[in-house]
């Protein structure tokens, strides 16, 4: 029983990243179309110090937006912003400190943030682990399920209404969540959202980012209903070779190295979706789609299931001690 819930869900996850890998075989990385300027435009990146999230505010830095990268290590933050000025894009980058494993820190990011009266166009929701051993954040959840999901849940909802402010008909605010093709061999497992019975670190990762997708249909009809300016997506950006892959093991480590050479996308083909999502004009007003490649794609049939959208926002709600819309 045991192995069983262990082993199908690492098993599930291989071979998502098999078909994914086969499809880069024969496809090349979407090429951007010519992006629109964004001068006077605001976007927060989580987790852009490094890998694709820097790939995504380097991008949306050149065309003149004011980017704020968020994440947990200042000094590399500090970094990523002298890396983006030095290459002379035009708009401003800064960091502000926020730890996704705690929620508290996601409310004083906010709050620093709102505190700073700027508004916010471009929420990309990217900051993410992948298959850490069994652990848990300050506030006892999950660590894949805190970082990757619950924390930009709360940070979503906290920025929201700076998000509906900023907005306008045929000019929306954008949210882009990063998720995955793992989401694919995911099961939420509503009982036990923090996998205390059976752990799997496989089985977690592709909770977290299932949850994402399901978050992602939510808000947009939540959005929709209320009339708000604002557009929801979420992206895959294929396999990418970045820091990621630190805690596959051994043996997939080695595998994977000939591997990721030759099939996997580099991290600026592998942000250029959540870039298209963030600021094509091709993507102005759609929303409550899931992008893989530059193209809308069908997600998993569990990530539709309305009833379980439902279940997971208002859980929530609960876990993060927000009122529900
Ligand atoms: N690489 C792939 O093949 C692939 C495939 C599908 C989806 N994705 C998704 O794409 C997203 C970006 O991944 P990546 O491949 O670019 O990985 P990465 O290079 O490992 O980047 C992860 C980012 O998350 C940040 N982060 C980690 N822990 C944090 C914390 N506690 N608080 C705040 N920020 C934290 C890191 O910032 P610090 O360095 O400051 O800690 C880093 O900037 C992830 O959501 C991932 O799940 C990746
Ligand atoms: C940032 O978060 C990661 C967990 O994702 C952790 O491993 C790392 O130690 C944290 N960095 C700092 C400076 O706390
Ligand atoms: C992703 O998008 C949804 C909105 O669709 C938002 O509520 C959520 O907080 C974002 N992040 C996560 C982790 O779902």
């Amino acid at each position: 029983m045991w192995l069983l819930k262990v082993l199908v869900p690492l098993v599930r996850l291989y071979l998502c990243g098999m078909k994914v890998l086969l499809y880069q075989l024969f496809n090349r990385s979407f090429p951007l179309p010519v992006l629109p300027k964004q001068n006077g435009r605001v976007a927060i990146v989580t987790g852009g110090t490094r890998g694709m999230g820097l790939e995504t505010a380097r991008h949306l830095a050149s065309l003149g937006m004011h980017v704020i990268i968020a994440g947990n290590e200042t000094e590399e933050g500090a970094a990523a912003v002298r890396k983006i000025h030095e290459d002379g894009c035009e708009g401003k980058v800064e960091f502000i400190f926020v730890d996704l494993t705690s929620l508290k820190s996601v409310q004083q990011f906010a709050q620093t943030f709102r505190a700073r009266g700027l508004p916010l166009h471009v929420l990309v929701n990217n900051a993410g682990t992948m298959l850490v051993p069994e652990r848990q954040t300050v506030d006892g959840f999950e660590f894949h399920f805190c970082l990757n999901y619950l924390s930009h849940f709360l940070l979503t909802n906290l920025l929201l209404d700076i998000l509906k402010r900023s907005g306008r008909r045929g000019c929306c605010s954008r949210i882009v969540n990063m998720s995955s093709a793992t989401h694919y061999a995911g099961v939420m497992d509503m009982e036990d959202l923090n996998r205390r019975m059976c752990y799997s670190s496989h089985g977690a990762y592709s909770q977290s980012k299932l949850g994402l997708v399901l978050f992602t249909y939510y808000l947009q009809e939540q959005l929709t209903a209320g009339g708000f300016p604002v557009t929801v997506n979420a992206v895959d950006p294929g396999m990418v070779d970045t820091a990621l892959y630190d805690n596959l093991w051994t043996l997939a480590q080695m595998l994977k190295k000939p591997v990721a050479k030759t099939l996997f996308r580099t991290p600026a083909e592998g942000a250029s979706t959540a870039v298209y999502t963030a600021a094509a004009s091709e993507m102005e007003g759609v929303g409550g789609c899931y992008l893989y490649n530059g193209q809308k794609t069908q997600s998993s049939d569990l990530s539709y299931d309305s009833e379980l959208q439902a279940e997971l926002w208002k859980k929530s709600c609960e876990l993060v001690g927000l009122q529900e819309a």
